[in-house]
């Protein structure tokens, strides 16, 4: 899988592959010790470490996770990447590591739009996508996407942020 280097270097040794099955209950536990991030159920993170092995991606240090990301490509916007959800271990954060993974994704599927939602008060993962945009030298759409009123339960609004057009570089 391709990775192009970014402007930070970083002292770990990280290996970047495509997911098995096996990572997904991996993944599940990671999202329970980090906290930070909505745990689905299991069964969800296994379902995409099998159907959408093109569009996801483990970093992994001496064999352990230190990151992942789930994407798929919407349907109804095949040029597109969304991110489901990334997630980068505590003891790896900071390193580029979650631009990394998406940019080996992007890198590979030569699509033009990078997509996710993010809550308002998500300041890292909001950085995050504005980063990505930068470095694509391209522009970070912000907008109203998921209300709190569609969800059963308490939950935030999403907005969608869509990072493009991505040039291939
Ligand atoms: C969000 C997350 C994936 C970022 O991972 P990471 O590998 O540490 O991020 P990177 O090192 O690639 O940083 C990318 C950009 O975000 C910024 N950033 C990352 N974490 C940040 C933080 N805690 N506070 C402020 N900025 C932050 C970086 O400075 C960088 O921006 P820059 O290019 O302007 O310097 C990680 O913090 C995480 O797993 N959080 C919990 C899960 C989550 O919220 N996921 C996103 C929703 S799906």
């Amino acid at each position: 899988m391709a990775e192009n280097a970014t402007s930070r270097t970083t002292d770990l040794d990280i290996r970047f592959r495509a997911p098995t099955p096996e990572d997904g209950a991996r993944m599940w536990s990671l999202i329970g010790e980090m906290g930070g991030l909505e745990q689905n159920t299991a069964y969800f993170y296994v379902l995409f470490c099998l159907d959408f092995t093109d569009t996801c991606i483990v970093a992994e240090v001496d064999g352990r996770m230190a990151g992942f990301v789930l994407g798929y490509r919407p349907p109804a916007r095949p040029d597109a990447m969304f991110v489901w959800q990334v997630g980068v271990a505590p003891w790896a954060r900071r390193q580029r590591l979650a631009q990394r993974m998406i940019r080996a994704l992007l890198d590979e599927l030569g699509v033009a739009w990078l997509e996710a939602t993010v809550t308002p008060d998500n300041e890292p993962s909001r950085k995050l996508f504005r980063s990505m945009a930068r470095e694509y030298d391209t522009e970070c759409r912000e907008i109203g996407f998921m209300t709190a009123e569609m969800f059963p339960k308490s939950h935030e609004p999403e907005d969608l942020f869509r990072i493009g057009p991505l040039k291939k570089q």
